[in-house]
């Protein structure tokens, strides 16, 4: 249970964390955010996120709200104040609180920032994995910025739903020429039957998915090729193998796509590998570690 959040400067009790309702990201979801696994009190992939976030901060010329190893810090008491051994830690970061104007505040204000940490049960995420989970497909119905993680999720909540109200657990979005770009909040895989390992390629159409990124280490720390190719339903349809990454899933594999079964209806052994493998191939930085390069930049957390 999340006990405590941050919010711009405080650790407040759980009913006490708001923002403004003139904050952007309510009115305009003018924010970008992070979702970071928390694997055994390590931050998994931190880096990489951060990196991510200050992409999409840059993108949307949002200032960051603070230095790298301040947010570090801010991360380490959200997750230790709230007691999270395994689970994730979400970090918001909006424009800021401003009288609605679809014009950018001038001069800018101080930037929103919210942190909160929430534990997960691993054993329950590795027994779906045991199991693999279903899938829909469905047209693509985003904007054409999906590389910036940005809180504009209504699309992918209406899919999810979909998804849900069909019993299955994530939905693939198609786009106009047949071809998947991604999951509703996460990154599409196949291995088609020749055993070629593909994942569509990155533009502005899917999130550089972080866990992507990794896995593509992490077969090639297998001696597995990874091709950048992108695919169409009736491919995911007649693969060996599919399967979705994201942080709080790792690798997961899919078994069932539009109702039919994805080749023998279980978890392949490709994908299984490549979840076996990942945590040694992903960073781990214990929860308050901050990397030594970064140790002497400005702190004020
Ligand atoms: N979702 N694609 C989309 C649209 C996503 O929302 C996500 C992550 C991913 C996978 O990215 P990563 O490997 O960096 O988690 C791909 C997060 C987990 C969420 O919104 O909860």
């Amino acid at each position: 249970m999340t006990r405590v959040i941050y919010v711009n400067g405080r650790y407040l009790p759980y009913h006490d964390a708001k923002v403004h309702v003139e904050d952007r990201g309510f009115q305009l979801a003018d924010a970008v955010y992070e979702v970071i696994e928390v694997s055994d009190n390590s931050l998994v992939d931190a880096t990489r996120h951060l990196t991510r976030l200050w992409r999409s901060l840059s993108e949307l010329s949002i200032s960051p709200p603070m230095s790298e190893p301040a947010l570090r810090h801010v991360m380490g008491q959200t997750i230790r104040r709230n007691r999270v051994r395994n689970g994730l830690v979400y970090l918001q970061v909006s424009r800021g609180e401003s009288p609605r104007d679809f014009l950018f505040p001038d001069p800018p204000v101080p930037p929103t920032l919210v942190c909160l940490a929430r534990a997960t049960i691993p054993a329950q995420v590795d027994q779906r994995a045991e199991t693999g989970i279903h899938i829909i497909t469905m047209p693509e119905t985003r904007w054409k910025r999906c590389d910036i993680k940005t809180v504009m999720l209504l699309p992918a909540c209406l899919a999810k739903q979909q998804a849900h109200a069909q019993s299955a657990s994530e939905a693939w979005f198609v786009d106009a020429e047949g071809l998947i770009t991604e999951g509703a909040s996460s990154n599409a895989w196949i291995v088609d039957r020749s055993g070629r390992l593909l994942t569509r390629p990155l533009d502005n159409t899917i999130l550089p998915g972080i866990t992507r990124r990794t896995v593509m280490d992490t077969a090639a720390s297998l001696g597995l090729v990874v091709e950048e190719s992108p695919f169409t339903v009736a491919e995911a349809l007649d693969a060996a193998e599919a399967f979705i990454t994201s942080a709080t899933n790792t690798v997961m594999p899919v078994i069932m796509i539009d109702g039919q079964r994805i080749s023998s209806g279980t978890p392949g052994p490709l994908c299984r590998q490549l979840r076996r493998s990942f945590a040694r191939v992903a960073e781990h930085s214990p929860v308050g570690y901050v990397p030594s390069k970064l140790e002497n930049q400005a702190f004020a957390p």
